[in-house]
């Protein structure tokens, strides 16, 4: 009996040693790919990756991608609720009787399913404008 379980003992302890090893392994590739980001700027030097770090701590610029990412995208990339689909050229260009223009004040006030601002109550005109073009090509 003793000595079945000391059978299975072992190599359990072989594979609690193994899953910290990998463990191990794979924090360091984490780091590694990170690394570009988080190197520290120096002041006049170019600092690439710097627009990156700003945007995930909420400060700076958005892009168009960013909001889409975080807002639209939710419901236009499947097209949920009848949403437009992005990308889907015909269908953003039935709605646009009124050019980009249009379709702004419609993503602003909201439209049937659709939620006003697209639920990016802190975006900009601009920005909206930014992913309604991005998403419909227009
Ligand atoms: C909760 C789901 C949802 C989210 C999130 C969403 N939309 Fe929509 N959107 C819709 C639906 C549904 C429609 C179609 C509404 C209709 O015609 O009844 C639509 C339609 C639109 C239209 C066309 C309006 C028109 O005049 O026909 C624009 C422009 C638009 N969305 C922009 C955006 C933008 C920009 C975002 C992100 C900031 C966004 N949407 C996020 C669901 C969503």
């Amino acid at each position: 009996m003793n000595l079945i379980k000391k059978m299975l003992v072992a190599p359990a302890a072989v594979m609690a040693l193994w899953a910290v090893t990998a463990q191990a392994t794979t924090d360091e590739a984490i780091a590694e790919r990170l690394k570009p980001v988080g190197e520290v700027c120096v002041m006049g030097e170019e600092c690439k990756g710097i627009e990156a770090v700003a945007a995930a701590a909420g400060g700076g610029a958005r892009t168009a991608d960013d909001i889409i990412g975080k807002h639209c995208g939710a419901c236009h990339t499947a097209g949920v609720l009848g949403a437009p689909k992005i990308g889907d050229g015909a269908a953003w260009q039935a709605r646009a009787s009124n050019g980009v223009d249009g379709l702004l004040k419609n993503a602003i006030a909201g439209l049937n399913s659709m939620p006003p601002k697209g639920t990016c109550n802190d975006c900009s005109d601009d920005e909206l404008r930014a992913a309604i073009e991005k998403m419909s090509g227009l």
